[in-house]
């Protein structure tokens, strides 16, 4: 996993695996940022860390190759982006087709990019929510997997909404992690199914 700061969608992956709901391992956890607090989290769970700057490589390119490096050292199957805060580019998405995930504050492909909720405070939308999505070179526009719908209230501020918010996160991201642990999903141009059956049905409603 890679994060770059609190940590609660990391810890809420942990305790999915811990709980049984999630068949998988964290193998390692990337970050970079010193600070983190998703660095303090995984070594508390005893899963081995990484902190990677990329200040200490000549280019994003360089950069991207050794993070890439690092997860197959360590065998990862998929990449979960839990609050990374870098754009991934070509590089390293290369290394892992279709098994980057990232998890975002909002109803894709509304409000990408930074500060999601205070962007659909500002817009005025009654529902927000948040996206599983892969990840592809745009700023979260790859294949969305799951989402959860969360309203927006008359009072709401960024930090009740990102709360809000955060609780669905934290509910989505392992089942989503765990419907890909299953090989239930069938990824088709932008279209996510989790069943042949599910393909089928949605493809004759187009
Ligand atoms: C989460 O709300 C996540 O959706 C968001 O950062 C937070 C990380 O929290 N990610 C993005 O905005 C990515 N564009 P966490 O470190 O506690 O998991």
């Amino acid at each position: 996993m890679l994060a770059s700061g609190r940590g609660s969608n990391l810890q809420a992956i942990m305790d999915a695996i811990g709980e049984g709901r999630l068949n998988g391992r964290v193998v390692l956890v990337i970050s970079d940022n010193p600070h983190a607090r998703a660095l303090e989290r995984a070594r508390i769970a005893k899963v081995p860390t990484r902190l990677m700057l990329p200040s200490g490589y000549q280019s994003k390119a360089d950069y991207e190759k050794a993070l890439a490096q690092c997860c197959q050292e360590y065998k990862a199957q998929v990449v979960a982006l839990a609050g990374f805060m870098r754009i991934l580019g070509p590089t390293f998405l290369g290394h892992f087709p279709q098994r980057v995930v990232n998890i975002h504050p909002s109803l894709l492909p509304a409000f990408p990019g930074l500060h999601a909720q205070e962007q659909a405070l500002r817009h005025g939308v009654r529902f927000s929510g948040c996206t599983v999505h892969f990840v592809d070179e745009g700023v979260d526009s790859g294949p969305i997997i799951l989402q959860a719908v969360v309203p927006v209230l008359a009072d709401d501020d960024e930090e009740t909404l990102s709360e809000r918010i955060l609780v669905q996160e934290h509910r989505i991201y392992p089942r989503a992690l765990q419907l890909i642990a299953e090989g239930r999903m069938l990824v088709e141009g932008r279209r996510v199914y989790f069943t042949e059956m599910e393909r089928s049905e949605r493809g004759s409603e187009t």
